[in-house]
């Protein structure tokens, strides 16, 4: 993958895609299947770097897992690893697993690289202390030392709204047998409550509380729908340029997860869902995505959690619109793979347009794209998102964009297929 991008705007923009598996259930899949002593079996997992880190911390671990067309995935035994696990760029590989790891009383070191290394872990190193874990990091950064204890179950509140830190604790109190009673501000993806109640989990929900008891779980074969997240870079390209057309198949329609297209319908976007049904316990559709004119939103605060990751493809999505946009409430893309707020604010202006920053989101004036040479600050979302403003404007290049390995490798090969070669 290419650390420096050069892009020139798209000569036709129509296509037919399978996108590929989902990033976050793709995490919950091979964790919940390490928790088997007899295969799980994943179909359409994500191949992209997160998990190949993933998969490798697990394996250091004792897991077994057969990749393939079908991943097959299990620990006979767990040991203790030589080495620290090293999960590069990946979040939820971290959060997920530290809970994970704490749960089964083991003894782990878990880093990443200089920007997870960078990134808030008091939010999971709090509720898995309170449940007795014994987690060290510095000034509650990784590396985190894990070191053996036995959990007890709790009650706890989030202080923000994160499904990582929420499956963090759901992770720790399956794998210690203990009951927990989860607490959210706002509702968070729910991918690894779907999963757990397809195994057979003791899962109930009250209000805005999760309470999972513990059960014995069955290694429920899981289909990975395609990703939302990765699907967006798409819409926003069919919307945002002439006569474009993509029908993106098997995407991953699981309500908390579908702001993107809330918003962009907000905008004018013209979006066609069909062909709905369950991959398991996951809503999945093919959507079919045309040009049309945008208009300018104030994007609906209470819309946040359910487009976190979308936001920055969103403020490209603003930059073709006409009128202005504002986006609030979104703090939490600052503590990202980078300060996405920070990221796109400096990569837009640099492209000529008039941003208005707020600690918490910002206000987009739209006007023409402007060829510009911008920094995806190793950001994989940063990357595609400027990718696609300046494959609908007159180009541009990008440079620190490795990182689109992390989540989406094929990302510039499609676009290469699809739209001619434009992308170098
Ligand atoms: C994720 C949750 C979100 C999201 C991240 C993946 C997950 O993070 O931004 O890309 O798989 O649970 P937070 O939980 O920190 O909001």
């Amino acid at each position: 993958m290419k650390d420096h991008l050069h892009i020139a705007p798209v000569k036709n923009c129509v296509g037919e895609l399978i996108l590929p598996g989902d990033k976050s259930i793709s995490h919950r899949a091979l964790m919940l299947g390490s928790l088997f002593t007899t295969p799980l079996i994943v179909s359409n997992c994500l191949a992209a770097e997160d998990i190949v880190h993933l998969k490798s911390a697990l394996r250091f671990l004792g897991t077994l897992i057969e990749d393939g067309e079908q991943i097959s995935v299990h620990t006979p035994v767990w040991r203790a690893p030589k080495q620290a696990l090293y999960v590069g760029n990946s979040g939820t590989s971290c959060r997920l697993l530290t809970g994970m790891l704490a749960g089964l009383g083991m003894t782990a070191t878990i880093t990443g690289d200089e920007s997870l290394n960078q990134r808030p872990m008091q939010r999971i190193i709090a509720p898995l202390s309170y449940m007795g874990a014994q987690i060290f990091s510095d000034s509650g950064k990784c590396p985190l030392i894990i070191e053996p204890s036995q959990l007890q179950g709790i009650e706890y509140e989030l202080p923000v709204a994160s499904a990582q830190v929420k499956s963090s604790i759901l992770l720790a109190a399956v794998a210690a047998k203990v009951m927990v009673a989860i607490k959210e501000p706002v509702p968070t993806r729910d991918h690894t409550e779907r999963m757990l109640t397809a195994m057979g989990a003791n899962l109930s929900f009250q209000d805005q509380t999760i309470i999972v008891k513990p059960s014995t779980l069955q290694p429920t074969p899981i289909c990975v729908p395609g990703d939302i997240s990765s699907a967006a870079f798409f819409m926003v390209l069919a919307s945002v340029v002439k006569d474009a057309c993509w029908l993106l198949k098997d995407v991953g329609i699981n309500p908390l997860r579908t702001g993107v297209i809330d918003a962009l319908k907000l905008m004018g976007a013209d979006i066609q869902l069909s062909n709905q049904r369950l991959f398991g316990t996951e809503p999945v559709a093919d959507i079919l995505i045309r040009h049309a004119p945008l208009k300018g939103i104030d994007f609906p605060t209470q819309w946040v959690t359910r487009t976190i990751d979308e936001l920055p493809i969103l403020f490209v999505a603003a930059c073709f619109a006409k009128g202005k946009s504002i986006f609030r409430s979104a703090k939490e893309l600052r503590v990202k793979e980078s300060d996405r707020i920070g990221a796109m604010a400096d990569a837009l202006t640099q492209a000529g347009i008039q941003i208005e920053e707020f600690n918490d989101g910002m206000m987009i004036n739209p006007s023409r794209i402007q060829y510009a040479k911008v920094d995806a600050r190793g950001d994989h979302r940063i990357a595609m998102a400027m990718s696609v403003a300046f494959l609908a404007a007159c180009g541009g290049e990008i440079v620190n964009s490795v990182n689109i390995q992390t989540s989406f490798p094929s990302f510039i090969d499609i676009i290469n297929t699809h739209c001619g070669q434009v992308i170098q």
